[in-house]
């Protein structure tokens, strides 16, 4: 691929949106060509699936049941926006991706492991990210966060899960981050945003060097 490809995972209210966004912004300053992307959904397929699942739609018929749609929605994600956008040469910014999988119908959910490689292998492939920004909280401050952004708002399917889940999915995180340390930077999302915003930027400069990536032309529609 020609591109890069970042990600960003995490609990619930830990930032990895205004992150991803930010970060986003900054390479496009750079003159880097970038596609800001989500999972579930990022392509027009994957958002209807997005809907089923967060709405909880999905719930009575189980986490296995689950596991497949969000794996439907990552094929079509990555066979439509991701792999297209990084043969150009863009730089791909996703805020979550596969090990959003891993931990929460995995490690959380409990599901057969080959199940999960399984689903894995047919929907990502050796598709791996360059580099993925794991942001942790303690779980009570980002399920704070979370509420305050909903803003009365009700809770989606997994937010509405207890502090216990959240806490055990803060350290099933932790626990993946640290299995793949060259892939994986945790950073300690407690701080101010300008804080972890610089910690990220230093993270992806001497990791992936933007400055030097090559310029992408955009075509402009007739
Ligand atoms: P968010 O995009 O607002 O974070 O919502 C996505 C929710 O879906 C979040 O609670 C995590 C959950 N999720 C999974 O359980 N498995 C997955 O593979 C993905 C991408 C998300």
């Amino acid at each position: 691929m020609r591109g890069k490809f970042i990600t960003f995972e995490g609990g619930e209210g830990t930032g990895k949106s205004t992150h991803a966004a930010l970060l986003a912004h900054r390479l496009e300053a750079l003159g880097v060509g970038v596609l800001l992307t989500r999972e579930p959904g990022g392509s027009p397929g994957a958002e209807v699936i997005r809907h089923v699942l967060l709405s909880g739609g999905a719930k009575p018929f189980g986490p296995e049941a689950e596991a497949i749609l969000f794996a439907a929605a990552r094929d079509d994600h990555i066979q439509c926006s991701i792999l297209p956008a990084l043969a150009a040469g863009k730089w791909v910014v996703c805020d979550r991706f596969a090990d959003s999988t891993r931990v929460y119908q995995g490690a959380l959910g409990k599901l057969d492991r080959r199940l999960m490689k399984a689903l894995e292998r047919i929907s990502v492939g050796a598709l791996s990210p360059n580099l993925t920004f794991v942001l942790d909280v303690p779980a009570a401050l980002g399920q704070e966060r979370a509420a305050r952004r909903r803003d009365g708002g009700s809770p989606d399917r997994f937010e509405a899960e207890g502090i216990e889940f959240h806490e055990n999915l803060r350290q099933a995180y932790l626990a993946l981050a640290a299995s793949e340390p060259e892939r994986c930077v945790i950073v300690d999302a407690s701080r101010t945003k300008g804080e972890v915003a610089k910690r990220i930027w230093a993270a992806v400069n001497s990791r992936l060097h933007p400055a030097t990536a090559p310029f992408v032309f955009e075509k402009t529609p007739a």
